[in-house]
């Protein structure tokens, strides 16, 4: 296994791979990896004969205000995360590699992203679109694997894929969670043991929506309305939102009658944090 740090070097091993007919996985990440991130490496190896893991805090996908300097980083565990679980390569670009000096095409996308994060977080998706869309040029990965607790964002890279014709099977992978079931984030380094206790809310909204779903409950606003009813409780949290969605489009629907997602995203302190269910999985 080992650590590259520019285009040219991952370009070069990927095409010795693949004139020796073997299949490529991507993993993309923003590193400080985590038992989440080793189930998408597991899933890679398993189904590629080489897996690629780029590890990359993307700056372009933060906003002003958001957590880019203090997002957590640790090369070295991460490096022996990916060896143990498989990964063959890791690609760890500085930022000036990926952005060039006059950098300026984005993939952006008008559908998807208005509704959920897009809607605290508006410069969020063109980020991911576009540092995803290199990372796929970059890699040419015959399949990228991504978490399903990031359920809009593998919404949008899906459409992304299919809008622009690119060669790659997406393989979402379900949430990993901590014991107590907390789902398991990089950003959870952020909390504070009193706040690490406060969290677990989130899981505990998700669970009793599931509860609701699964005994045949089909108004949104009875689902949501517990939920948040459960968050408000909690006085070290602060909901950003509580959804509904349509599971293709995103837009909110009063009645569950099609395919859903339900999406939370809640601040513990100053610490913002998602989890949700499908409702097809409950
Ligand atoms: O999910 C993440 O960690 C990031 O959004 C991704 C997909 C690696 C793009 O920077």
């Amino acid at each position: 296994m080992k650590t590259v740090k520019t285009i040219e070097e991952v370009r070069r091993q990927v095409k010795e791979w693949k004139a020796q007919g073997l299949t490529v996985g991507l993993v993309p990440t923003m590193g400080y990896l985590h038992e989440g991130h080793a189930s998408l490496i597991d899933a890679s190896h398993r189904d590629n004969d080489r897996t690629v893991v780029s590890d990359f805090v993307n700056p372009m996908q933060f906003g002003p205000t958001e957590d880019l300097d203090s997002y957590p980083r640790d090369m070295e565990r991460d490096a022996a995360l990916v060896e143990a679980h498989g990964g063959d390569l890791i690609f760890a670009p500085e930022p000036e590699e990926m952005y060039h000096d006059g950098f300026s095409s984005f993939v952006d996308m008008t559908v998807l992203t208005e509704e959920l994060c897009g809607l605290s977080r508006p410069v969020h998706f063109r980020g991911v679109c576009t540092v995803v869309s290199k990372l796929f040029n970059i890699v040419q990965p015959d399949r990228a694997y991504f978490g399903k607790k990031d359920a809009q964002q593998l919404a949008v890279i899906r459409h992304m894929v299919d809008d622009l014709n690119m060669d790659i099977e997406l393989v979402g992978c379900p949430i990993v969670r901590e014991a107590d079931g907390l789902a398991k984030s990089s950003r959870n380094t952020y909390l504070s043991p009193e706040e690490r206790k406060a969290a677990l809310v989130l899981s505990k909204a998700i669970f009793r929506g599931m509860e609701l779903v699964r005994g045949g409950e089909k108004d949104s606003a009875a689902v949501t309305g517990a939920m948040k009813a459960l968050i408000e409780a909690e006085p070290l949290a602060r909901i950003d939102y509580v959804k509904l969605v349509d599971a293709a489009t995103m837009q909110q629907i009063p009645t569950i009658d099609r395919p859903a997602l339900c999406a939370i995203a809640v601040y513990i302190g100053k610490t913002r944090l998602i989890d949700n269910f499908f409702t097809e999985d409950v």
